[in-house]
């Protein structure tokens, strides 16, 4: 009986395994060898990476290079305890990456990108590819070379192929979705002149507030990581030349300049943002925010009222972003970070929609240009589509 019970759950399991794979795709990892030379490196001083799934079909001249995230470094110690792990070497990643939503090979699944080349550039620097410093200190081996990691793998990608390319999407999601706004009109820069370029940033549009104790963590936060890799020279000069260099690294202050189009999904409730600038530990020494944070259905209402009003100060940080057509935005009214590369987010039966819209139509019809898409949700829980994270206890940030 239990055994007929045990091989039931499991053939439950394989089956269900089995549709997870069909849905995405694996990729192996490729080493950006031509990157060393040039002192591109991770900061252990390994080479760059990313996943590459190339274009076929009448996608062979199209080129998706999607950034990957996973937060930042922001003094020397912080980024030691970094240097070894997947988000600091090429040594440690993951041989594969599953490639699904935003960057699967299934038209069904990805009407519009599917057959493009898709390239999926690990993280590896902490400074959303923008950092570069020369010095490397012997007693801590450590490389502030993000900025060049992210002209060197465009180089490098032009080589492959990318010097032909017709159409071209710099995009990332969280500390990557920052490198494709900060890093959009450089990316814009560096492709074929004729080529189509644009730029899609992912829960990447990070913004200034004051943490519930009323300090200025992220800001603090911020002004240490460019400092740290001295990647003030590498953030937009017309931000630059009139702020401090830290301030540069958040959108709002750099967003209203750039001249590539750009579109931004985002949550208004961003579960990063909320967990790392609104509430961060430090701002919550009695873990008051702690539940709230794993689940907002957990948070009460005097937490949902100061959620709310994180994204009024969000949505006013993105006024900068205008309502032309070059520009576009989904800012759904979820608790999530990070919706395009997920099928669930992107597109399927049950995905979030604006205005009747998924994630992937809204993208697709701007790029296209057959229709703009500008939507912002209403408050939460007002949209039942929503897909709103929930974290368990042990679960690292992303
Ligand atoms: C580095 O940053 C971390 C996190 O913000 C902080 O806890 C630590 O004290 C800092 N260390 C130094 C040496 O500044």
């Amino acid at each position: 009986m239990k055994g007929t019970r045990m091989a039931t759950w499991l053939s439950v399991l394989v089956f269900a395994v089995i549709l997870l794979k069909a849905e995405g795709v694996d990729v192996g990892l490729t080493y950006v060898q031509s990157a060393v030379p040039k002192g591109a490196v991770c900061l252990d001083g390994s080479p760059p990476a990313y996943h590459f799934d190339k274009g076929f079909g009448a996608g062979i001249n199209n080129w998706i290079v999607h950034f990957e995230g996973g937060g930042w470094c922001n003094n020397v110690s912080v980024c030691l305890d970094r240097r070894d792990t997947r988000l600091g070497s090429s040594k440690n990643m993951d041989q594969t990456a599953s490639f699904s939503g935003y960057l699967s090979n299934k038209q069904k699944f990805n009407p519009d990108f599917y057959n493009w080349n898709r390239i999926k550039v690990r993280y590896c620097d902490g400074s959303s590819f923008t950092g570069d410093v020369e010095a490397v200190d012997p007693k801590t081996n450590l490389h502030f070379r993000g900025g060049r990691i992210f002209v060197a793998v465009i180089e490098d990608l032009l080589a492959k192929g990318m010097r032909n390319a017709q159409n071209a999407i710099l995009s990332g999601c969280s500390a990557g979705g920052l490198t494709a706004i900060l890093q959009c009109d450089r990316f814009r820069s560096l492709i074929p002149a004729g080529a189509k370029a644009k730029c899609i940033s992912d829960a990447g549009y990070f913004i200034n507030v004051k943490d519930v104790s009323g300090a200025q963590h992220i800001q603090e936060f911020y002004s240490q990581v460019v400092a740290t890799h001295g990647s003030a020279k590498n953030l937009p000069a017309s931000c630059t030349s009139r702020l401090s260099p830290g301030l540069c690294f958040f959108p709002e202050n750099v967003v209203s300049q750039i001249k590539t189009p750009i579109f931004f999904v985002n949550a208004a409730y961003d579960s990063w943002q909320i967990k790392n600038i609104l509430a961060p530990g430090v701002a919550d020494p009695h873990g008051q925010w702690r539940e709230c944070k794993l689940d907002i259905k957990k948070c009460s209402s005097g937490q949902l009222s100061v959620m709310q009003g994180f994204r009024t100060d969000f949505l006013s940080a993105l006024s900068g972003v205008g309502n032309s057509p070059a520009r576009g935005k989904f800012i759904d009214g979820c608790y999530a970070h990070c919706q395009m590369g997920t099928q669930e987010t992107w597109m399927r039966a049950d995905s979030p929609v604006l205005a009747k819209t998924t994630i992937a139509k809204a993208v697709g019809d701007w790029y296209y240009e057959t229709r703009p898409f500008h939507e912002i949700d209403c408050t939460y829980p007002c949209n039942p589509t929503c897909h709103n994270r929930i974290f368990d206890n042990n679960q690292k940030d992303d």
